[in-house]
Order: structure tokens, then C-alpha cells, then sequence
């Protein structure tokens, strides 16, 4: 039997605790301290999970010799800060999706993964999905041909999260990050992650703003407190030529604007359900698999164990930063399209 892996938690808000109930009768992992800025959420943390040591600064988790590994569950302006002081320390880092709100973030939490030799892998727990990964074995088997076209799409009718999403100095950014992420990673994972070389796009938040969360069904936020897009659509030019329609919204007047798509030479894809589209048999086909169900407390923990897997036995990070880095490109670049009211180059930083 292999020691469990010594980690610390920073940020103990709502996500932290869907960690920490997937983590419990985990044998390879134990969180041995936590951080918050708000001590009663640390606290409470501790005593919900029994967790020995308990702080507000982060930094006395990263003075811990015997702790290798730390779980970020700041809200998203603070990924980057804590991510580089615990590689810069030493430690391996799980952090929460998105990676940051801003490329520039982004950037120096990747140089720091590279500079340091450490872990640090994005906690995208869709990645484990059922349905994500036949999705990737169908295109790895390379039924689909080239993929010339995709959409990513991840909307809500009326689901702005409250609290720390909603200002620019705790969420940083909006739906196009908090939910475009999910999408934007599925689609750029399926198709190899391809460079983007431009983006325009659009981002407004007209109606978080402006409506009362009311009617029955919708989520509760103070409109003015929202600061952030609620509402972000934009297109991606690849530099293989290939094309993406980028759509995401946390409010629209709208059930839906599609789901994620991939159009090949020899197959298309959809998900939700996983559907693969082909010319088979001198007939049209629709295969929808057979999947397993994975409920949501199943992937934070897989998400976990491949994170301490990793360190153990030494592998590359699962979901590495240099993946990540592309989502933060788009995201940046249909931000920065937005306020240009153009079109924009992007460039994927040397890191
Ligand atoms: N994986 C998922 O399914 C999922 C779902 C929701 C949110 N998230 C992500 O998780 C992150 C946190 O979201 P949340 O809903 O838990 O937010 P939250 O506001 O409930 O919690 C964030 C916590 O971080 C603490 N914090 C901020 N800066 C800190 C610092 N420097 N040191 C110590 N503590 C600090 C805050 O005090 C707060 O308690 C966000 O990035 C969000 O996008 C992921």
C-alpha cells in the first residue's frame, strides 16, 4: 500500500467542498490543510472534513515540507498568484477550471509548470466523462477524416451563478470562461488542439444586467452587482485551416443554440447524446453508443486520482497547462475582438 498523497486545499468555497466529498474514502489522497481568506469557511472546511491544520494564508500551506501537492479553488482571479508561489514551492498544483481569466495569467502559470518540472493540470472534470472520452476514441480512430469545422456551445436560458462570478476582481470574466471553457476544451481536445491565428467576436452582458432573477426556474443573482459578460459569441480561424463557431451564454431568451459539433471528410460528431454520423454499408449511419453513466462526483474524484497518479508514478500532468493556454487565446481573443469591434490576430505565447 503507497502513501497517500499530502495535499493542501486553497479556497474553500462551494467547489471546494464538491472536492472534498469525492474525496472522502479516498485512500490515495488526504488533504492535510486548508486555506481561505474568509477563516469560517476554512474552519468549517476543517471540521466538516478533518482537515488537521487551518489557515487564512496561503502561504503557510506552501511552508509545509511534508505537503507535495496543493487543489486551487479560488475563485478565478486568484488561480494564478497561489499556482505559481506552490510550483515556485515545489508542489504540484490542481487547479480549477479556467485556468485564469486573463491569457496573461494564463501564460505565467504555464512558464512556471515548465520552469519548475512540476504538475499542474486544470481540473476540467468533463474530461471524464463517459461520453468525452468514446467521443475522443472516435476521433482518434480517425473515422472522422480531417475536421474542417466544429461548434462549441454552452448555454444556459437563466443560470447566472451568483457571488464571487459575478465582479471583475474575484470571476474576472464571465460565462465565456466559467461554461465556454467546457466547451471550448471538448472541441479543441477532439480536434488535437489546433493553433488559432484569429478570432472575432462579440461579448455583452444586456440582460444579467437588466433583469430580476423572477420567473420560476431561474437562477438568483444581483444584476447589479454583474460586471462581468453574460453573453459571448465569436469565430475562430485555425491555422490548419479549420473553422470554429464559439457560442456561449449564461442568459438568453432562447432554450438553446445548438450543443458540440465536429464536422470531418469521412464523419461528423455530435455530443450530448454522442452521436457519429457516416457513410456506411452504401447507407447513411447514426451510431449513438451504449455509455455508462458517470455522475458528477465520480469525475472530481477521477479528476483527482489521475492528479495524484501522475505524481506518483511520474507521468505528464493529465490535463496540462499548454492545452489550457489555447482556450485562454480564444477566450482573450474574443474579449479583446469585442471591445476592437474587429476581427483580431492571436498568438499562442511561447512558453
Ligand atoms: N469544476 C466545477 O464543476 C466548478 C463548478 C463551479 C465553480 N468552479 C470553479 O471553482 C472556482 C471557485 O468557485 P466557487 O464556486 O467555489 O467560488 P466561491 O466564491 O464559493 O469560493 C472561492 C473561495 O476562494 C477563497 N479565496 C479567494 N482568494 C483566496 C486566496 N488568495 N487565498 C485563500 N482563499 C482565497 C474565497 O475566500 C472563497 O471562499 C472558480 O474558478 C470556478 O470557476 C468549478
Amino acid at each position: 500500500m503507497v502513501e497517500p498523497l499530502r495535499m493542501g486545499l486553497i479556497g474553500a468555497g462551494n467547489i471546494a467542498q464538491a472536492h472534498m466529498r469525492a474525496l472522502v474514502g479516498v485512500d490515495e489522497i488526504e488533504v492535510v490543510a486548508v486555506a481561505d481568506l474568509i477563516e469560517e469557511r476554512a474552519v468549517n472546511t476543517s471540521k466538516r472534513f478533518g482537515i488537521p491544520h487551518v489557515f487564512t494564508d496561503y502561504q503557510k500551506i506552501l511552508e509545509m515540507d511534508d505537503i507535495e501537492a496543493v487543489s486551487i479553488c479560488t475563485w478565478n482571479q486568484a488561480h494564478c498568484r497561489p499556482s505559481v508561489d506552490a510550483l515556485r514551492a515545489g508542489k504540484h498544483v490542481l487547479v480549477e477550471k479556467p485556468m485564469s481569466a486573463t491569457l496573461v495569467d494564463a501564460t505565467e502559470m504555464t512558464k512556471a509548470a515548465h520552469e519548475t518540472d512540476r504538475i499542474l493540470m486544470v481540473a476540467l472534470k468533463a474530461r471524464y466523462d463517459s461520453s468525452r472520452i468514446a467521443a475522443k476514441a472516435v476521433v482518434d480512430s480517425g473515422v472522422l477524416g480531417d475536421i474542417y469545422y466544429a461548434e462549441a456551445v454552452a448555454c444556459r436560458r437563466c443560470g447566472i451563478p451568483g457571488g464571487s462570478f459575478l465582479a471583475k476582481a474575484t470571476g474576472g470574466i464571465g460565462t465565456t470562461a466559467d461554461i465556454g471553457v467546457y466547451s471550448l476544451d471538448a472541441v479543441l481536445h477532439l480536434m488535437g488542439h489546433p493553433k488559432p491565428v484569429s478570432v472575432s467576436g462579440v461579448a455583452n452582458n444586456m440582460l444579467g444586467t437588466k433583469y430580476a432573477s423572477q420567473a420560476m426556474g431561474c437562477w438568483s443573482w444581483d444584476p447589479e452587482a454583474l460586471e462581468v459578460e453574460d453573453f459571448g459569441v465569436a469565430s475562430v480561424r485555425f491555422e490548419n485551416g479549420a473553422f470554429m463557431v464559439f457560442k456561449t451564454s449564461w442568459i438568453m431568451n432562447m432554450d438553446s443554440l445548438g450543443g458540440n459539433v465536429l464536422l470531418g471528410t469521412t464523419g461528423g460528431l455530435k455530443m450530448n447524446p454522442l452521436t457519429v454520423f457516416r457513410q456506411e454499408f452504401g447507407m447513411l449511419t447514426d451510431v449513438t453508443p451504449q455509455l455508462p453513466e458517470v455522475r458528477d462526483e465520480n469525475t472530481f474524484r477521477l479528476e483527482n486520482l489521475a492528479f495524484a497518479e501522475a505524481i506518483r508514478e511520474g507521468k505528464p500532468s493529465p490535463i496540462p497547462a499548454d492545452e489550457m493556454l489555447l482556450t485562454n487565446v480564444i477566450i482573450q481573443g474574443l474579449i479583446d475582438s469585442a471591445a476592437a469591434g474587429r476581427e483580431v490576430e492571436v498568438h499562442v505565447p511561447e512558453v
